[in-house]
């Protein structure tokens, strides 16, 4: 993984917490800059993924994991490691530590948040930069639930546990940024932390 010469940067948090609106303003000032960016999410649009989203939730845990690995795998090898390649910044709308955040958590002892973790890093290439964007639960479900868009995965309890999973996890690069306050403050603090990982991209 390391001939990489682009920029992996992936937004974590409990659903609700503004990654995909941080990601697309952090895109918007990086193509102003006139930086190549590759945007892109898990679970994709591809076979896997379509499975994840028909299952809503209800695989049991084993099926569940195989199914986001392979989607990963697959997206690691036509998109993210191709765009790293050519020296694109890849912004990514979850990743990785969301395996070990909800399925490091479906109460499987053999599957910890550092095993999930570890057998990921097998294949995955590690972001330069994971930006976890955090808030509470009440306010995660507030706001899934103003889009109408609450699914299985979104449970108080579920989202207790993968918060407390993000909180504890230990990963190179990793940085908690607090979700709570308004767009544009979140956004000011997503930048500070990511320009200078970014290089050359002036704050
Ligand atoms: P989500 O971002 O909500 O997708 P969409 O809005 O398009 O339906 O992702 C669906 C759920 O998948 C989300 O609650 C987190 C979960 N998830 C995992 O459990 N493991 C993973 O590895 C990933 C990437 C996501």
């Amino acid at each position: 993984m390391s001939a990489q010469r682009g920029i992996l940067i992936a937004f974590e948090g409990i659903d609700g917490a503004g990654k995909t609106t941080q990601l697309g303003r952090l895109a918007r000032r990086l193509e102003a800059q006139g930086r190549e960016v590759v945007c892109s999410r898990e679970p994709t649009t591809g076979p896997w993924g379509r499975k994840i989203r028909e299952a809503a939730g209800r695989l049991p845990l084993a099926d569940e994991l195989e199914a986001f690995t392979e989607d990963r795998r697959a997206h690691v090898a036509e998109l993210i490691a191709p765009a790293l390649a050519r020296g694109a910044v890849v912004l990514l709308d979850r990743y990785y530590p969301s395996s070990a955040a909800y399925q490091g958590t479906r109460g499987d002892p053999a599957l910890s948040v550092a095993a999930v973790l570890a057998h990921n890093e097998a294949f995955a290439p590690r972001p330069d930069l994971t930006l976890r964007i955090d808030v509470p639960v009440a306010l995660g479900l507030a706001r899934v639930g103003q889009r109408g868009a609450a699914t299985p995965f979104e449970t108080r309890a579920t989202l207790e546990a993968v918060k407390g999973a993000f909180d504890q996890m230990r990963l190179p690069g990793l940085v908690h940024i607090d979700g709570v306050p308004d767009v544009d403050a979140v956004e000011a603090a997503v930048w500070a932390t990511a320009a200078p990982v970014l290089g050359g991209a002036p704050a």
